[in-house]
C-alpha cells in the first residue's frame, strides 16, 4: 500500500488514500497519519467501510479512547459498543438510534467542558443524504484564528479564563442530569485558557469550545459577552474554514483542540447515519 496525501484547498485539512482502515496498518502509515493530523488537523479518507469493531480498532492506534459524553437519553446509542457514539436523526420504533437530529449543530470543539478534553475525534458516514439536502460539516482553524487576531483583542484574551458549558450538546438539546443556564456565572463545565499553548511546539491557537453559555471568569457579563462575541466573529470566517461534503464510506479524523466544527441543518425527510469514537487527551488545556 502506497499512502498519497493531498492538501486540500483550505488553511487545514488532507485527504489521504491508497490505505485500507478496516484492517491493520503498519506503524510507519500511524506516524504518517498521525503527521498529518498533526499538521493539517483534519484528514479525510474515502471508500471506507469499517465495522463498530474495526472503527475502535482503527481509532486505538491513536491513544485509548474517550466514551461519549452524557446524551439526551441517558443511555448508550450502541449496547455493545458504549465507547462509540451515534450521530443520526433516524428515529426506530419511536426512539432516536443517534444524537443530535437533523437541525444545526453549532460551533464548537467536542467535549471541552470537561478538565482533560478528547484530543482527537473520528466519524464514519455510513449512511448520508444526497448532496441537495445538506448536512455538510466545517472545520475551523484555532491556530490561523490566533495568529490574525487583532492585536487589541490578542491583548484582551490573553490570560484569561472561559468556562466550558456542559448542559447541552451542539444542537441545543439538555444533556441528560443537566439543568438550562439561566445565568452564564452559574455555567458548569472545566475552565480553559481563551488561548491555548501546544506543548512541543509552543505554537498558540485559540480555544473557544462552544459559545452558548460560556463566560469569561472574571469579567461583567456584558463585558464577557463583547469579547466572546468578538472571538467568535473572528474565529468563524470563511477564510479559515473547510467544508466537508460528506460521501457514504468517508472517514474524517480531526484535531479537536484545535479546530472548531460545525454541522449544517439537512432535510428531515432523509436519513443520515454516523458512528463515532474519540482519542483521550494526555493532560489539561494549557
Ligand atoms: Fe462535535
Amino acid at each position: 500500500m502506497t499512502l498519497t496525501i493531498k492538501n486540500l484547498g483550505a488553511p487545514l485539512g488532507a485527504e489521504i488514500s491508497g490505505i485500507d482502515l478496516s484492517g491493520p496498518i503498519t506503524s510507519s502509515a500511524v506516524e504518517t497519519i498521525e503527521g498529518v493530523w498533526r499538521d493539517r488537523l483534519v484528514i479525510v479518507f474515502h471508500d471506507q467501510k469499517l465495522s463498530d469493531p474495526q472503527l475502535i480498532a482503527f481509532s486505538k492506534y491513536f491513544g485509548e479512547l474517550d466514551a461519549p459524553g452524557p446524551n439526551p437519553y441517558g443511555q448508550p446509542f450502541l449496547k455493545d459498543h458504549p465507547e462509540l457514539n451515534v450521530i443520526s436523526n433516524v428515529v426506530e420504533n419511536g426512539k432516536p438510534i443517534g444524537n443530535l437530529g437533523d437541525g444545526e449543530a453549532v460551533w464548537h470543539a467536542d467535549m471541552t467542558y470537561v478538565e482533560v478534553p478528547p484530543k482527537a475525534a473520528m466519524l464514519h458516514s455510513l449512511e448520508v443524504p444526497p448532496p441537495e439536502a445538506g448536512g455538510n460539516t466545517y472545520f475551523s482553524n484555532m491556530f490561523v484564528a490566533y495568529e490574525t487576531l487583532p492585536a487589541d483583542l490578542k491583548k484582551a484574551a490573553e490570560g484569561k479564563l472561559a468556562v466550558h458549558d456542559a448542559s447541552a450538546n451542539s444542537a441545543g438539546m439538555l444533556r441528560k442530569g443537566y439543568k438550562e443556564v439561566t445565568d452564564v456565572r452559574l455555567t458548569v463545565g472545566a475552565h480553559h485558557p481563551l488561548i491555548r499553548t501546544e506543548p512541543g511546539t509552543g505554537r498558540k491557537a485559540l480555544f473557544l469550545g462552544r459559545r452558548p453559555n460560556a463566560y469569561v471568569l472574571g469579567m461583567e457579563v456584558t463585558e464577557s459577552e463583547a469579547l466572546l462575541d468578538a472571538l467568535w466573529a473572528h474565529a468563524t470566517q470563511p477564510r479559515f474554514t473547510l467544508c466537508h461534503r460528506w460521501k457514504v464510506g468517508d472517514l474524517l479524523m480531526w484535531n479537536n483542540l484545535s479546530v472548531l466544527h460545525r454541522r449544517d441543518p439537512f432535510d428531515p425527510k432523509t436519513r443520515r447515519i454516523m458512528h463515532r469514537s474519540q482519542i483521550k487527551g494526555s493532560e489539561g488545556v494549557h
